[in-house]
């Protein structure tokens, strides 16, 4: 079995650190890809890194790296809620898939309270700021463990 997990962040990530630190926490996108890299490694996988401003890019990652990668712990961010070109990427990869956000979407603005890869995501969590990716790492490497 590939043991590589991609980890994908969507529009604005890049300035975690730096975005409203109330919603999104302190951490940097680097520290938090470190802690998933650290993670991941815990359990034997080794983890990949991608993010992107832009759809079609995550799009291309996605489509590029799926023959080598096990599963996608994905923040799609703003693309979460509207982003049907790269929710199907994502079915097409036909990899496991857990979805994460920094912030509780459900108690934000309306148009961010429905994360259209729900049904497509092993789990989605939401709001625990960057333990978010830790949880949801977890349980991508549950799912992936109980399939070897
Ligand atoms: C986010 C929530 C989205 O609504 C927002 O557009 C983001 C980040 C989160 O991690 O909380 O960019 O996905």
């Amino acid at each position: 079995m590939k043991k590589t997990i991609a980890c994908i962040s969507g529009p604005n990530l890049n300035l975690l650190g730096r975005r409203n630190k109330n919603i999104y926490g302190e951490k940097t996108l680097k520290e938090i890809e470190k802690m998933v890299r650290v993670q991941a490694a815990k359990n034997g996988f080794k983890t990949i890194f991608f993010q992107s401003n832009h759809e079609g890019a995550l799009i291309d990652f996605i489509q590029k790296k799926t023959p080598t990668i096990s599963g996608i712990l994905i923040n799609a961010g703003a693309l979460s809620h509207y982003g049907y070109s790269l929710r199907d990427a994502l079915i097409d990869s036909n990899l496991p898939i857990v979805s994460v956000h920094l912030s509780d979407i459900n108690k934000r603005e309306s148009f961010r309270r429905k994360d259209i890869n729900k049904d497509i995501s092993i789990k989605v969590i939401s709001g625990y700021k960057e333990k978010s990716y830790i949880i949801g790492l977890k349980i991508l490497i549950n799912h992936l463990c109980k399939k070897i």
